[in-house]
């Protein structure tokens, strides 16, 4: 036995000890009991909690483009928060075509359009910022930065970008909350973020509820509801740090009371550690949203949307917003990126178009990028790791270039297109042609496609 405190800490709340399951073993213990950490097998990998210390971190003015945080990052972090933030599912294929998608698309770009001045102001739910992107939900920012959600916080503030904020962070939703409410105070009211809040539903309908009533009173203005996560997918690399790290305490050999104990959905939502217990539910289903809209009088965002069918439902269901995304590639493995389900929806179900705000995430590292899912109909994207490499070499300074990169990269891409505003945006602005050679099609209809492109 350890006292494992500090490394808790990282991941979650201390209030998590108040709610364990029934069964849990609670109580005070005596230190003098704790035994030494057993000394670590040799394992053929950089241990799992002490950086790269060789390297050395580049200064921030050297970080110009989103994969320069990356670098940054990887000379700071632990390997074990390393292969946290970079894991995806099984072969990686999901992250891969993410990232690979956006290149996929070319601009048709205008010129002669007088492109002096333009305005990347967005809305989302009537909050305008000066972007259309935002911070996406990214759990256990504990294991990135000491000052964890808070300082992910600060940095958004001080831009004026919006954030979603994760139900697995390591910090309460009313303590990041109080965060912004600090810095807003410090920048006197001035900046136009909003917080928005990502929820994870608890298996018990209680604590759902319970849940949900804490995050508006903390003043969040709108739900993300996780919809791509019933279980936790196969994080690869995680796996492998957990099977290096029990085996270099002598625990779990495979075919081991302890190695069986360690099923498919004792993964949790945070890092490497077990699920504390009926923190996920799989047993969502659309009916759900009925008791929801009655406990939550705000928007609703369906975070996790992968076909046209879906996008249909969720606007028959009454959901005022939709987030196409495949959890950063970390969920089903060859799920399809976000770009291809927009241009799945664009040719099945375009009515919802306009009716709903929609959103994209995965693998936008590029203001460009931002530009082509505007061009074919979305609201506004959120941008994940990018934000996280930043935050964990840099800090809040990190998280504001970030900011900054990104939106330097989308007024440039503005005025070469041939726009100052992000309202003339059109489809005919890119060509797509690449992407919807490959989209889905029903049986009866794999002839030919009539695009609405
Ligand atoms: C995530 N994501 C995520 N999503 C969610 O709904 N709740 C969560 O707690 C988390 N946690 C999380 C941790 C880490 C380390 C990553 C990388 C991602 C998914 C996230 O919101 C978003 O969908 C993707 O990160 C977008 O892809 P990119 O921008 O990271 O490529």
């Amino acid at each position: 036995r350890q006292d494992a405190t500090e490394e808790f800490k990282k991941y979650h709340p201390l209030d998590y000890v108040s709610d364990l399951p029934e069964g849990s073993i609670i109580g005070s213990i005596n230190p003098d009991t704790l035994g030494k950490l057993r000394e670590k097998k040799e394992v053929n990998a950089a241990p799992a909690d002490s950086a790269d210390t060789d390297k050395e971190i580049p200064h921030l003015s050297m970080c110009v483009s989103c994969p320069d945080f990356e670098v940054a990052a990887r000379a700071v972090l632990p390997h074990k928060s390393i292969v946290y933030a970079s894991t995806s599912a099984n072969t990686g294929l999901s992250l891969k075509t993410n990232i690979d998608d956006w290149g996929r698309i070319n601009f048709r770009p205008r010129v002669m359009r007088n492109v002096g001045d333009v305005d990347s102001r967005r809305s989302i739910f009537g909050h305008t910022s000066q972007y259309p992107f935002y911070i996406s939900p990214m759990g256990t920012l504990g294991a990135i930065h000491p000052e964890a959600e808070p300082e992910m916080v600060r940095g958004a503030v001080r831009k004026g970008a919006h954030m979603v904020v994760s139900t697995a962070s390591t910090k309460t939703s009313e303590q990041i909350m109080q965060a912004y409410v600090d810095e807003q105070t410090r920048l006197n009211n001035k900046s136009p973020t909003q917080l928005f809040y990502q929820y994870y539903m608890p298996v018990e309908r209680k604590k759902a509820i319970e849940l949900m009533h804490i995050v508006k009173k903390a003043g969040y203005k709108g739900i993300w509801i996780t919809v791509d996560t019933p279980v936790l997918g196969k994080r690869t690399a995680d796996r492998v740090l957990q099977a290096e790290e029990a085996l270099a305490v002598g625990l779990g050999e495979e075919g081991t009371a302890e190695w069986e104990a360690g099923g498919e959905n004792d993964f949790a939502p945070a890092m490497g550690g077990r699920v504390v217990s009926g923190q996920l539910s799989p047993h969502t289903t659309w009916e759900d949203l009925a008791w929801i809209r009655k406990e939550w009088e705000g928007p609703i965002v369906l975070k996790g949307i992968q076909t046209a069918d879906d996008a249909k439902l969720a606007y028959e269901y009454g959901c005022d917003g939709i987030l196409l995304s495949n959890h950063g590639g970390r969920q089903l493995h060859t799920a399809p990126s976000a770009l291809m389900t927009l241009l799945e929806i664009r040719t099945y179900c375009p009515e919802v178009i306009g009716k709903l705000e929609i959103f994209l995430d995965g693998g936008l590292r590029d203001g460009s990028d931002v530009l082509k899912a505007l061009c074919l109909g979305a609201t506004a994207v959120g941008v994940g790791r990018p934000f996280m490499y930043a935050l964990a070499a840099y800090g809040s300074q990190g998280v504001e270039r970030c900011i900054d990169v990104l939106a330097e990269e989308l007024t440039l891409g503005m005025r070469l297109l041939g726009v100052t505003a992000l309202d003339q945006l059109k489809p005919e602005m890119v060509n797509a042609t690449r992407l919807l050679n490959e989209m889905w099609r029903p049986e009866s209809n794999n002839i030919i496609i009539k695009s609405r492109l």
